[in-house]
């Protein structure tokens, strides 16, 4: 398993009370593997990515462990986890593209993160200019501005940096929105590339957008108010999901069933329970059309079959 995740409590502290954005997820990663992370927009997809990364203020560490390649990752103290970050684990946060430095030619942004990590940029160079020709980037963009670059261009860019030193984990965080079809695509492709030549060993790909994930990750995790509702093979989630949740956002699909060009988890009726002070239980119970009296207790996060696991009382054998 390249990454497992016990039980993992993020919070954000703010003036009214923590905001219980991720509580408690545990799940794992294999080697490898490119897990699709989606759900409703403000679900903690987010503060699961950083959290494996940096946590900053107002986030706060409650409680859990992370480990990548059996090391225990120190995800609750910022300094442990410099030695880590960029070399073992990435992220490449969301509107990462608009925060390139605008007054850094891309060369010199490249040797300044690469720096900042102890890293002597000559060392790489060659590996640079390699990558940067495998997602067909000429070597003249080192000498450009990000603004004289395309949005699909700076993207590709931005994943080239971020793996640079072969990381076990990368967290791509909505790397293809704001995108035309034709450049997620090709992004897409690149993520896969990246894993295929071992430059990245295991993957977590954020997204609302499921044509996306249906094209890259091998499974998808689905995630509801701060909780974890289902992981399985991607198939399994688009073809025969079981949480209620995944079916509904399934089944708003327009083609659901079928193949998704440019479809995006759609709404469903309702919305979700406040992260402030959420309801014990269930955090789907009020939008959920089968839920019964046990929902008032949280249903468990099981396996109900090798590799698909589901937080629901109706589901599985054991905990119906
Ligand atoms: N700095 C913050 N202070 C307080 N609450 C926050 C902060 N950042 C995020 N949150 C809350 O935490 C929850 C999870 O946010 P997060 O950004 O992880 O969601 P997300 O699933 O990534 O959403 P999106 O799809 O819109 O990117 C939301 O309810 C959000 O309001
Ligand atoms: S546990 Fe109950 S409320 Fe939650 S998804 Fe299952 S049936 Fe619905
Ligand atoms: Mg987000």
């Amino acid at each position: 398993m390249a990454l497992q995740v016990e039980d993992l409590r993020v919070y954000y502290q703010t003036l009214r009370g923590d905001v219980k954005a991720l509580d408690g997820a545990t799940f794992g990663i294999s080697d490898r593997e490119i897990m699709g992370l989606a759900g409703e927009s403000g679900c903690g997809k987010s503060t699961l990515g950083r959290s494996l990364i940096l946590l900053q203020a107002p986030m706060k560490y409650v409680e859990g462990k992370v480990w990548l390649d059996d090391e225990l990752l120190p995800v609750h103290d910022g300094e442990s986890m410099v030695p880590f970050r960029f070399k073992k684990v990435a992220m490449i946060p969301q509107y990462a593209m608009n925060a390139l430095n605008p007054t850094r030619k891309v060369g010199r942004m490249i040797g300044e993160v690469l720096q900042s990590r102890g890293v002597r940029p000559r060392s790489v160079q060659a590996e640079i200019r390699r990558r940067l020709d495998l997602v067909e980037l000429s070597p003249e963009v080192l000498a450009m501005y990000p603004i004289e670059l395309s949005g699909g261009m700076k993207q590709r860019l931005v994943i080239v940096i971020s793996t640079l030193l072969n990381p076990s984990l990368l967290v791509a965080d909505e790397v293809t929105s704001a995108l035309d079809v034709s450049t997620q695509r090709a992004v897409g492709r690149m993520l896969v590339e990246f894993r295929d030549r071992g430059f990245v060993r295991s993957m977590i790909v954020i997204t609302h957008d499921l044509s996306v994930l249906y094209q890259v990750a091998d499974t998808i995790l689905i995630m509801y108010a701060g909780k974890l509702a289902e992981k399985a093979a991607t198939e399994t989630i688009i073809r025969s999901p079981l949480h209620p949740y995944t079916q509904l956002l399934i089944s708003s699909l327009p083609e659901a069933g079928g193949r998704f060009p440019e479809r995006k988890l759609a709404g469903i009726p309702g919305s979700p329970p406040p992260l402030l002070d959420p309801p014990a239980g269930c955090r789907f119970r009020e939008r959920c059309p089968v839920a019964f009296a046990r929902c008032q207790e949280e249903p468990p996060f099981v396996e109900v079959e090798p590799g698909h696991r589901v937080a629901c009382w109706r589901v599985g054998t054991r905990h119906a």
